[in-house]
């Protein structure tokens, strides 16, 4: 979350990483989906009370990240 803010990709992450807004939704590519920790319950349910949520949403701000995500690619969810 911090980098796709950082670097102005249009996540603005409101919440600063509480978990509580869930404008840092992404969508993680298949590929990729197996290598991230499952979600929080938190994250879950924050998660489905979107319109756009999908399978492989995910609050990025949740997603500790780590050398083994170098590369990691992602589709910013729309906005709502
Ligand atoms: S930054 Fe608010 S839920 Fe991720």
């Amino acid at each position: 979350m911090e980098s796709l803010r950082e670097y102005d990709y249009g996540v603005e992450a409101l919440c600063g990483g509480m978990c509580s807004c869930a404008t840092c939704h992404c969508y993680i590519d298949a590929d990729w989906s197996a290598k991230l920790g499952p979600r929080s319950d938190d994250e879950e349910e924050l998660l489905e009370e979107l319109e756009s949520f999908r399978d492989t949403s995910r609050l990025t701000c949740q997603v500790p990240f780590t050398d083994e995500l170098d590369g990691l690619r992602v589709t910013i969810a729309p906005e709502e």
